[in-house]
């Protein structure tokens, strides 16, 4: 972990906890907050206290807690203004259905829903929810209006739920949330306006009705790198090759199977892009001639024609004029050596490379950012912190 310690105790972070059994979660938040030095104030909804008691964020933080809109305290007269013109940021976590359908709708009817619709800092919320909530089209709106608003949104993940059931909706884990909070402070407005453009995931080349070539690829990393550009306060379109993962909340996402569709999304975005990030496994191969019907078995051996797909960020990096192209290598041999030659060959400020056989479908990987100025390495860390370090660099090297 790279934190930054000095940078983040000067910061003051309003912690909002909304009604929901994630509730629990968010106390371990308050202390891995608080640990590193940011001064967490904290607020609940009276529903949030069905689920935690306000001591425990007491004890955890060392600061008193709020759960009461008509507190007669006179000290905190006019609680709402004076807790948000003193924070640097907002999370609320978990944020309940129905928090967020109140946010929302600029609803001002308990504290929490006051303070957020005065406050002049950014916010942003964790939701965690049934799954079927998080599916309905009334929270899809909700969250949507949020997104225009500028709030960010910071997962949920798929997983078991407490009602039982399996599906979206589970707030991310709290040593998570704190990693986005530390980075939201420490690189919260480094691609502040600017408009990135990430592929991610292999492609799919059909072969038939029911078969195809895929390259092997999670999406994991594409998605990671998503994440980190909103973090960073960039607007992101996404662009995704088919994954079994959850994509993360960005501005736009467009689904796409094969190569010849993300080329076509990508050209359509391209001139609004001032970073293009091309992370996607893209097949270099499609096949000549697809069956529109499934090919049925024989004795005879079957032979499949294939021809050069487009490549894609080659396309982007060698128009007249180009946005600040960062590609991805994963190569099985002569790692440094390949991906700077693709560097070269692809006309790139920036390459990152990794060897495939680590890389592929890991929650990890080690990375080496190779640019003009020589190799800069990320030894082997979670992808989403990789992510991070990347951004980081990328916003340095856009700036010169
Ligand atoms: N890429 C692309 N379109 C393609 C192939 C690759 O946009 N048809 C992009 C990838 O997203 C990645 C970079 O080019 O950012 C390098 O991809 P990689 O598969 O490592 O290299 P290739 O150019 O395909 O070369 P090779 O497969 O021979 O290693």
């Amino acid at each position: 972990m790279t934190t930054c310690l000095t940078a983040l105790s000067k910061k003051r972070l309003l912690l909002g906890i909304t009604g929901g059994v994630a509730a629990y979660k968010a106390a371990e938040l308050a202390r891995l907050l608080t640990q590193d030095g940011i001064d967490v104030q904290t607020v609940m909804t009276q529903s949030a206290c069905h689920f935690v008691g306000p001591v425990t964020f007491q004890s955890l933080t060392g600061n008193p807690v709020y759960t009461d809109l008509w507190e007669a305290n006179a000290a905190h007269t006019m609680a709402h203004i004076n807790l948000s013109r003193n924070v640097d940021m907002i999370l609320v976590a978990p944020a309940s259905a129905d928090f967020i359908a109140r946010l929302a709708n600029g609803m001002a009817d308990d504290l929490l829903a006051t303070l957020c619709l005065a406050r002049d800092c950014p916010i942003m919320i964790a939701p965690a929810m049934n799954r079927q909530m998080w599916e309905n089209s009334a929270t899809k709106r909700n969250l949507s209006s949020l997104q225009n608003d500028g709030v960010k949104i910071i997962g949920p993940e798929s997983g078991a739920q407490a009602c039982g059931e399996m599906g979206m909706g589970r707030m991310l884990e709290a040593s998570e949330l704190a990693e986005t909070v530390r980075s939201a402070f420490q690189t919260g407005d480094l691609l502040q306006g600017k408009k990135v453009l990430v592929t991610a995931g292999p492609t799919f080349e059909a072969i038939d009705a029911v078969r195809g070539i895929i390259n092997k690829s999670s999406g994991k990393m594409g998605y990671a790198v998503a994440r980190a550009a909103m973090e960073a306060g960039a607007t992101v379109t996404l662009v995704s090759g088919p994954t079994c993962l959850a994509p993360p909340i960005v501005d736009k996402l467009i689904h796409v199977v094969s190569a010849d569709d993300m080329l076509r999304a990508v050209q359509a975005e391209i001139a609004q892009t001032d970073i293009f990030i091309s992370v996607a496994a893209v097949a270099d191969y499609r096949v000549a001639k697809a069956s529109q019907q499934k090919i049925k078995k024989s004795d005879k051996k079957l032979s499949i024609e294939l021809i050069l797909n487009p490549d894609i960020l080659m396309t982007v990096s060698t128009l007249p004029e180009p946005p600040f192209c960062v590609g991805f290598a994963a190569e099985t041999e002569d790692l440094e050596k390949n991906a700077e030659i693709k560097r070269r060959k692809k006309n790139l400020p920036l390459l990152v490379a990794n060897l495939a056989q680590d890389a592929i479908g890991s929650d990890e990987s080690a990375l080496i950012l190779l640019d003009d100025a020589g190799k800069h390495v990320l030894s082997k860390a979670p992808k989403m912190e990789q992510a991070r370090q990347l951004i980081k660099h990328i916003s340095l090297l856009y700036k010169q």
